[in-house]
């Protein structure tokens, strides 16, 4: 039993948006993943470890898996949205809003010090969940290493 306990479920018409990780098509979400702007080549095992340390939020209708966040956490003071997707068939009806709504509202990330999240274009969608740019950019660093998957596989 972890903080992100018990399993979370969220219904709308059609479509349920679940924390149940062993709900999840892990081929999809690697297939995806493997193939985005942000996770180019990411091996199978790293999206593996990834979700097996995270509080991933799946989005489901259609008979399958259409969506995907996962959420890292202390749980107490700080959280870091990633890997937030909606398969291409299913964008642009409210699937991604909603998937936000529901990781905002999820209990155990309630009176958190900060969200944080990186994204290349939808800074639109998270704005309509109070996300700004940095108000100090001066004072945070990274390290980041975008080649890293290429890096893994030579
Ligand atoms: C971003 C994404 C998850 C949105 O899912 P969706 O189900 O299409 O989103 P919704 O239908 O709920 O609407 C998204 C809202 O954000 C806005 N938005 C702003 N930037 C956007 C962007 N780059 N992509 C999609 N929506 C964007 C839309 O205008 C819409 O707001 P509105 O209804 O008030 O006009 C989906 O487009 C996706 O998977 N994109 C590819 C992967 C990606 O870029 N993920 C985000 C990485 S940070």
């Amino acid at each position: 039993m972890t903080r992100a306990d018990p399993i979370q479920e969220y219904r709308k018409g059609d479509f349920l948006v679940s924390t149940d990780r062993s709900k999840l098509d892990v081929d999809g979400v690697h297939e995806f993943l493997t193939d985005c702007y942000w996770a180019k080549g990411v091996p199978k095992e790293t999206v593996l470890r990834s979700i097996a340390n995270s509080l991933c939020f799946g989005v489901y209708g259609a008979g399958k898996q259409v969506g995907f966040a996962r959420v890292i956490s202390d749980f107490a003071t700080y959280a870091y949205i990633g890997d937030v997707f909606v398969l291409e068939a299913f964008r642009g009806h409210g699937l991604g809003k909603w998937l936000m709504e529901c990781i905002m509202a999820h209990p155990a990330l309630q009176g958190l010090r900060r969200w944080a999240l990186a994204t290349r274009d939808a800074h639109g969608l998270y704005a309509q969940f109070g996300f700004t740019p940095l108000q100090a950019p001066d004072r945070w660093m990274e390290r980041h290493n975008p080649k890293v998957y290429a890096d893994s596989e030579s």
